[in-house]
This record gives structure tokens, sequence and C-alpha cells, in this order.
């Protein structure tokens, strides 16, 4: 688990088209833990010049006070080697990589920035764990939209068809040491369908949500986030294993539970990411 200082929290990941100029300005001030500026699915063909002018200039100009990544679009669409250059240029606190399937070219592509990867086909999920292992990747998300296309498979609410997908992201995530970020909710609408996938997400394992709407993170830093109630415990526990050691124990009872080393440190994940989390609010 990594020291408290290394926390980054990744609760709310929101995208931004990038050729949306008023939504940028609105980023900056949202309680979400980072920002995609999106060149890819949410930005027209004839808008891709003026989304890269437009992320260009947001990066350069600053002010999100939160990690801004860059979603390029595809490697083999026409606008990739344009997006790069931007993306090199700009230096966004990471390249957000469509539709990745091939571990050659994303160990190619890792120029000194750090990169996401979207599985969100067929042959990106069955290559997760090599995907997630290339130097460089600091995190998977998921693409359910394109996914579900390339399966033929049907957006049910429980997700039933893209369990098997979403558990093998966490999965090669957890494997290699990275994060791990479940995929958007498109109903806008719908807060407690939100919020069910939120907590269906989160406990896969996923780090945090993507998402497309302001409306849409505070559930996710709820969901995602660490709650009072478990700080709290978190606290006690920490304060029975700390007797259990001056004791010499190395297995205690503690509200009724068995608590052995790796719940202290799970208790100390706990209160560093919390601290993280208090950190950027
Ligand atoms: N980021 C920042 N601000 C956003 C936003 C986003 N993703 N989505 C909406 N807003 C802002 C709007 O600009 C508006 O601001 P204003 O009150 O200052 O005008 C406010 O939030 C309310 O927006 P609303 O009217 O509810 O939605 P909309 O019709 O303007 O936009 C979408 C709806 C879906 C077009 C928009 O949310 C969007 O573009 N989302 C991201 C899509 C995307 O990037 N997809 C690719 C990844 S799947
Ligand atoms: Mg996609």
């Amino acid at each position: 688990m990594p020291s408290p200082a290394a926390y980054q929290p990744y609760r709310s990941v929101l995208y931004v088209p990038a050729d949306n100029p008023r939504a940028i300005d609105k980023a900056k001030g949202l309680p979400c833990d980072a920002v995609i500026l999106d060149l890819e699915d949410a930005v027209l063909p004839d808008h891709k010049a003026l989304a890269r002018a437009g992320a260009a200039h947001a990066l350069r100009e600053g002010g999100f006070g939160k990690p801004v990544l860059l979603r390029l679009n595809g490697l083999e669409t026409p606008y990739f080697q344009a997006d790069l250059e931007a993306a090199l240029l700009s230096a966004p606190a990471g390249i957000v990589l469509p539709k990745a399937e091939d571990p050659a070219s994303v160990r190619e592509l890792h120029l000194g920035i750090p990169l996401w990867l979207m599985i969100e086909t067929p042959l990106g999920v069955l290559r997760a764990a090599k995907l997630a292992a290339v130097p460089g990747v600091a995190g998977l998300m998921v693409g359910a939209n394109d996914l579900l296309l390339s399966l033929r498979a049907r957006a049910t609410p429980g997700r039933l068809p893209l369990l098997y997908a979403l558990s093998a992201v966490v999965l090669a995530a957890r494997a290699a040491g990275v994060l791990a970020l479940d995929a958007v909710y498109n109903d806008l609408q719908d807060g407690a369908g939100l919020e069910a996938e939120c907590m269906q997400g989160q406990g896969l394992g996923f780090d945090g949500k993507t998402l497309i709407h302001p409306g849409q993170i505070a559930a996710a830093n709820r969901v995602y986030g660490v709650s009072e109630t478990e700080v709290q415990a978190a606290r006690e526990l920490m304060h029975a294993w700390q007797e259990a050691e001056e004791q010499g124990l190395g297995v205690v009872q503690h509200a009724g539970r068995m608590i052995e080393e790796l719940h202290a440190r799970q208790a100390r994940d706990t209160l560093g990411r919390w601290e993280a989390e208090q950190r950027g609010e």
C-alpha cells in the first residue's frame, strides 16, 4: 500500500469536451478529483482542431487545482499524431489512450507522461493484464459504451453482461499496482441508478468512477470516499492494534472480530486515503 503522502484520490473523474470552453471553465471550480479533457468521442470530426487548441490553452492556463488528463483520439485515427504532439507540448497530468489493445504500441507511447488506458474492446479486456503492466501506465479505465457495442451485449441495470470485463480490469490493475476507474453512467436523470452503479463498482474494487456531468460528482465522492464511520473504526482499530503490539500479541479480538497486522495496515490505508481526500476539499 502506498505511503499516505502518495495518495491522490481518483474517486470522481469528470470528462469535459475540449471544444467546450464554458464547461472547461466550470470544471475548474467543481469538486471532482480529476478532469479529462476529451478530444475523442465527445468531439465531432470538424471540431478536432478546435478541441486540440482548447485543451492546449486550458492546460497552459491551469487553475484546475486537480490533475487534468487529456484523452487523445485512438492510435489508428488520422487525429492521433497531432493529438500526441499537443499532449507533449502541454504536458497534462496524464494521457488517456482509447481502445488500448496492443502492449507494444503502448510501450512506445510512454514518453514521460503517465498513461491511462481505456479498456473498451474485447481484445483490450483479454489483454488487460499485459496492458496494465507496461511501464508508465498509471491506470485503466473501462469504456462501457464501446464495450457493449463491440460485445453486442445489452446495457442492463446490474451490468451482468459486463461483470466479467469489469472484474478483469480490476484484476489486471491490482496485479500491476495501478488504478482502476469504472465506466460512465449515461442517464443524467437517474440519481438512484448512478448511486447503485457507484456502489457496485466500489464493491468490485474500482478506485473511482469516470463521470460526464457535474451532477454526478457528489455520489462518486461519497461512495468511493472514506466515510466518518470508517475513519472512526480505523482509528479504534489502530489503537487496539497498538495495545496488542505492546503486549507482544500478533492476533487479538477487537469489536468482536479477529484482527491481525493486515487489518492494521488496512486501517492505516483508510486513514491515509481520508487525509488525502480532506486535502482536496
Ligand atoms: N463538465 C463541466 N461542466 C459541465 C459538464 C461537464 N462534463 N456537463 C455539463 N456541464 C455544465 C454545463 O456547461 C452547464 O453549465 P452552465 O450552467 O454554466 O451553463 C451546467 O453544467 C449544467 O449542464 P446541463 O444543462 O445539465 O447539461 P448540458 O445539456 O449543458 O450538457 C452533456 C449535457 C451530456 C452534453 C454534457 O454534460 C457533456 O458534454 N458531458 C461530457 C460528455 C463527454 O465528455 N463524453 C465523452 C466521454 S463518455
Ligand atoms: Mg470509447
